[in-house]
């Protein structure tokens, strides 16, 4: 175990985090898009929707880049004095977050790729779950920062000097 993260953990964390938030912010074309090819109408191209395409994939990429950090690297070990079940609850959420970082994007493309509509399905559910659990992740972060008083925020901050 290791004391902080590395610049590039600390990077591709914020990078994943901005990407995902590209994804719900610019949802709706691909969504319609999707809708217009289910009722047999093929739709132009639209940069948001190769936004949506790209950014999702870049995500997946990102995956096993970080998990090879995490290997690599190792971790920051939970802070001095949390309670058991808050670190068993964070461990939990952020291997959640991976499964979903490699879940959405394999369910969007097997849709957009493959016109699996089960799959268009499973990424519709799946995107609540996400949202769901980066909820839990951020409301950690501040209960930690604010509640708790505890260094677990700065280290995924940018260090400074
Ligand atoms: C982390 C990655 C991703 C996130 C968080 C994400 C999120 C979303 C969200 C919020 C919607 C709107 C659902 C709705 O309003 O009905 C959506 C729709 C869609 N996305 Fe993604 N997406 C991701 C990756 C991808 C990728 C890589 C592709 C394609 C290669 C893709 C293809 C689609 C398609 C085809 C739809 C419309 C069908 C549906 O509503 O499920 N997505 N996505
Ligand atoms: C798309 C949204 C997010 C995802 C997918 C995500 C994912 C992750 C993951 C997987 C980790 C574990 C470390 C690693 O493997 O890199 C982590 C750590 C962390 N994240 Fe996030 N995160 C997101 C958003 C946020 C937000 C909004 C905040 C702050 C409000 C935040 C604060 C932190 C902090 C402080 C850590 C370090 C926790 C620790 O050391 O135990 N994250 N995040």
């Amino acid at each position: 175990m290791v004391a902080a993260y590395t610049r590039t953990q600390i990077r591709l964390h914020w990078i994943v985090f901005a990407l995902i938030a590209l994804q719900y912010l610019l949802h709706e074309p691909i969504a319609r898009a999707w809708d217009m090819l289910q009722s047999g109408v093929t739709p132009g191209f639209s940069p948001l929707i190769a936004a949506h395409v790209l950014g999702g994939l870049l995500v997946l990429l990102f995956v096993p880049w970080r998990i090879a950090l995490r290997r690599l690297h190792g971790v920051a070990p939970p802070p001095a004095g949390e309670p058991p079940l808050l670190q068993r609850l964070a461990k939990a959420t952020h291997a959640a977050l991976y499964l979903l970082m490699v879940l959405m994007p394999l369910s969007g493309a097997a849709a957009w790729f493959g016109g699996i509509a089960p799959a268009a399905e499973a990424h519709e559910a799946m995107r609540l779950i996400l949202l769901a659990l980066i909820a839990l992740h951020a409301a950690g972060a501040v209960y930690h920062r604010f509640v708790l008083k505890s260094d677990v925020m700065a280290r995924m901050l940018p260090p400074r000097g």
